[in-house]
């Protein structure tokens, strides 16, 4: 594993370049990863105590899953405020609040630290989003002057420095693939460590220590979908794969992949595990 210089949540010069792309394949992922992490999310909002009523900002919302889950949760007397810097994939999240005759979900094109709400909210969300801001830390201290008094902060971040941990014993696809993703991310400027880093993030701005939850997708059978999802993974990242010389399309051979992956499986009798990922959610003023 190469070593991160963006290890430890340290602030870096610039927000990382969204590593997955913003192509309408990438809009298909974020899709299919909300049916893998999406139950981890229902949690969260659960523990962090999100109920009917409340008003909620999501920061980076993207195709809007999160939104959408949240607004079902909230019901017509509360309200979702979705926010995301990338203004075409608002549009797929409009229409699928539209498809589902969702009224209570609202989406807002810019960069989420620099909006600016005439109306406090009760709850504060964000999933895979602070990693890729140069200094999340100071982005959530600006992030929480949008609550209420008792607001609720509740985030999902990915934590990819444990990856030596579920790789041991070593399984040669897997190993490689965790490598590909650690070398890619590292390129981008992202930050590896951020799911563990909500910790820190969350004191440091006098946040109280968060309750916590480290999730681990993890699966063996042939249908499994976790296959699939590494895959459209392997599509997202493959132009920066390529551009930063670290392997070639030959070598990621994403047509293959998930077979690949199964036999692996079956070969070294190890389940399969997907990036695992943090959750960390507290009250301001608690
Ligand atoms: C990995 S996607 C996650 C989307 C969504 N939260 C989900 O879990 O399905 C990260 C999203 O954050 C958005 N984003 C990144 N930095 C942002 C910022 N500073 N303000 C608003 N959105 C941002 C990106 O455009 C992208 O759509």
């Amino acid at each position: 594993m190469t070593k991160n210089s963006s290890d430890s949540l340290h602030p870096i010069h610039r927000d990382a370049n969204y590593t997955l792309g913003r192509t309408s394949h990438e809009t298909k992922r974020l899709i299919e990863q909300s049916k893998i992490y999406g139950e981890s999310t229902r949690l969260l909002c659960e523990w962090a105590g999100i109920h009917k009523g409340m008003r909620v900002l999501d920061i980076g919302s993207g195709a809007g899953d999160v939104s959408l889950m949240i607004a079902e949760i909230v019901g017509s007397s509360g309200q979702v405020v979705g926010v995301d810097v990338n203004p075409a994939i608002l549009e797929t999240a409009r229409q699928r609040a539209a498809n589902v005759g969702l009224k209570n979900v609202e989406f807002i094109a810019g960069d989420a630290r620099t909006l600016h709400f005439e109306d406090k909210f009760d709850a504060l969300v964000g999933r895979f989003v602070l990693m890729y801001m140069a200094d999340p830390v100071t982005a959530l201290k600006k992030l929480i002057t949008h609550l209420k008094l008792d607001g609720i902060v509740a985030f999902q971040e990915p934590e990819y420095t444990l990856y030596p941990a579920v790789s041991h014993p070593s399984t040669p696809l897997m190993s490689q693939l965790y490598e590909w993703i650690l070398d890619v991310f590292q390129h981008s400027g992202a930050h590896l460590d951020m799911g563990i880093g909500l910790y820190r993030a969350f004191v440091e701005i006098g946040l109280p220590p968060p309750e916590m939850h480290l999730h681990a997708p993890i699966g063996a059978e042939g249908d499994w979908t976790g296959y699939r999802y590494m895959v459209t993974i392997f599509q997202s990242l493959l132009p920066l794969i390529e551009k930063y010389g670290i392997a070639t399309a030959e070598e990621v051979d994403v047509d293959t992949l998930a077979e690949r992956l199964h036999n692996e499986v079956l070969l070294s009798k190890r389940p399969f595990f997907l990036p695992l990922h943090v959750t960390a959610h507290a009250r301001l003023g608690s």
